[in-house]
């Protein structure tokens, strides 16, 4: 039962090493300023540096600068003129992933489409990307439908046993495992009962390498047995071991039509270069969109509560509209999905001031001129995105503030960048967002959500933008013609 129903005050607790650039959830709240303590303190303290750092730099040399770590030379941008030559570069021969981290990264990712350049990079994209087409979208909106139900049944379940009518919970493993049932459904033809030890060990694996391991990248050297290094390398070799399964199962059930059967026919395709490649690259290529499908959806659809908790406006807004849509059971589809405009704003506000992805990074291939600037060969470029989110020149001075109505135009190339940018562009960005929408249009038909006073906002960087400690809400039954 919520111990008050009331908005909560902003908890200074957990100290976010974001709250710098983050905006603060309530107007008018101050920012977590307070120092932390114990444990919490080490591992921050880099984070705390390198952002005082950078932002050092920012005000003293502006939105372009350059720095080297080592020998690595790295190009900081977020003026608006090479912003948007990096989103106009379609040419996979002048931009790609930039090499630095991919030694830390490589046992989450391998070599598959999300770190891959070149040639690789182009046959994996020329693979996936058919596999989230509009009418492939549309085909696997009805088990959205059903993994978003099961959800609903369950939280209902958990609110028709309280007194009051009402619960507390931290909605984000629920949205995990969502995001986790409908990519495993949609793409690999298995539940997520099978597919949830995978993404345990990807999300362990996922916090082990965004630990900061300066010492690899400086040297290269990823084959020294750290501590971190040995425990990837054993959460890597049980992932694989668990892929292979899921892939045995699905030969041998029908060959359906979805992505893991795309991948292992063009995996025999590659027979020539050998049993253990072919299996590298539909291992490689299932880990990344694991990955890449799973957290990003489930970390936005938490910030989307957080902030429809803290508008009630906008939460009526799309309620209103979800009931239009779901009617007499009425069943959603994409084209109804696709009316949902409020919906749709609320996401694209949530994304622009919680972007999954912190960074667009890229190497460049060959030299090349970006907004003026000329960028040698080899050089990282880093857009971060939230500074360009919250720009005040690009989005007017209430850029900290959530107003999904500035999404009723589109808003220019260069100044919103949540799918990221280019030809690497997120390929997933219209099933994410059926995703999304089916999810929350069918949480609002049934439940109000408030914030509960035991939220503590603290985004952090764990590869996507995350809350520490979670989204936890109040939820409270609704009924459809809006009684409570
Ligand atoms: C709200 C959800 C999501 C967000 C915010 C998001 C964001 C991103 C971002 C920022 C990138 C990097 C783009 C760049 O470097 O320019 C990316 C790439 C990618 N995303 Fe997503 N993504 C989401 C959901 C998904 C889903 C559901 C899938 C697939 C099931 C997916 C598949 C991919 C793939 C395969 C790439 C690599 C594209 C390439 O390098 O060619 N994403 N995404």
């Amino acid at each position: 039962m919520p111990k008050d129903s009331a908005r909560p005050a902003l908890h200074d607790r957990g100290c976010p090493a974001w709250s710098i650039t983050c905006p603060v959830p309530e107007p008018g709240a101050e920012p977590c300023m307070r120092a932390c303590t114990g444990e919490q303190v080490r591992p921050k303290v880099l984070i705390w540096l390198l952002l005082i750092l950078l932002l050092c730099c920012l005000f003293s040399l502006g939105p372009v600068f350059t720095y080297s770590v080592g020998n690595m030379v790295f190009l900081h941008a977020s003026d608006p003129a090479v912003v948007r030559d990096v989103c106009l570069s379609v040419s996979p021969d002048e931009l790609g992933k930039s090499s630095y981290m991919k030694v830390t990264h490589h046992p989450l990712f391998g070599d598959g489409i999300l770190k891959s350049n070149g040639d690789a990079w182009a046959r994996q994209r020329k693979l996936i990307a058919p596999e989230f087409f509009p009418d492939k979208v549309k085909g696997m909106v009805d088990l959205m439908v059903d993994s978003a139900r099961a959800l609903v049944c369950s939280w209902e379940a958990r609110v028709a046993r309280t007194d009051g009518g009402a619960m507390e919970l931290t909605v984000d493993d629920d949205f995990r495992t969502y995001s986790g049932d409908v990519i495993s459904r949609t793409c690999f033809g298995s539940s997520y009962v099978k597919g949830k030890r995978i993404f345990a060990m990807i999300r362990e694996l996922q916090k082990t390498v965004s630990r900061p391991n300066l010492l690899a990248e400086m040297t290269g050297l990823r084959f020294l047995p750290t501590r971190s290094n040995r425990e990837a390398w054993r959460l890597n070799r049980r992932v694989r071991r668990l892929i292979l399964d899921v892939v045995r199962e699905s030969g041998e059930a029908d060959g359906g039509n979805n992505l893991l059967n795309a991948m292992l026919r063009s995996g025999q395709a590659e027979a020539g270069v050998g049993v253990a490649a072919a299996e590298d690259f539909v291992v490689d290529n299932c880990k990344n969109i694991y990955f890449a499908g799973y957290e990003t959806t489930a970390v936005t659809a938490a910030w989307c509560m957080m902030l429809l908790a803290l508008h009630p406006e906008w939460q009526r807004r799309v309620r209103d509209e979800a009931r239009e849509a779901l009617a007499g059971g009425g069943a959603l589809d994409l084209s109804s999905l696709q009316r949902m405009k409020q919906l749709t704003m609320v996401i694209q506000e949530t994304l622009r001031l919680y972007p999954a992805g912190s960074v667009v990074s890229r190497q460049a291939l060959r030299e090349l001129t970006l907004g003026g600037v000329r960028v040698p060969k080899g050089v990282n470029i880093y857009v971060p995105v939230s500074t360009v989110h919250l720009d005040a020149e690009l989005w007017g001075s209430h850029a900290r503030e959530f107003d999904p109505e500035r999404f009723a135009a589109r808003p220019q190339l260069h100044s919103y960048l949540p799918f990221g940018a280019g030809a690497r562009t997120c390929l997933g960005q219209g099933f994410a967002m059926a995703e999304l929408k089916v999810l929350l249009s069918f949480l609002l038909f049934r439940f109000e959500a408030a914030l509960s006073s035991d939220y503590l906002h603290s985004p952090v960087l764990r590869l996507t933008v995350e809350p520490e400690h979670g989204v936890r809400l109040v939820l409270r039954s609704v009924r459809p013609n809006g009684e409570s």
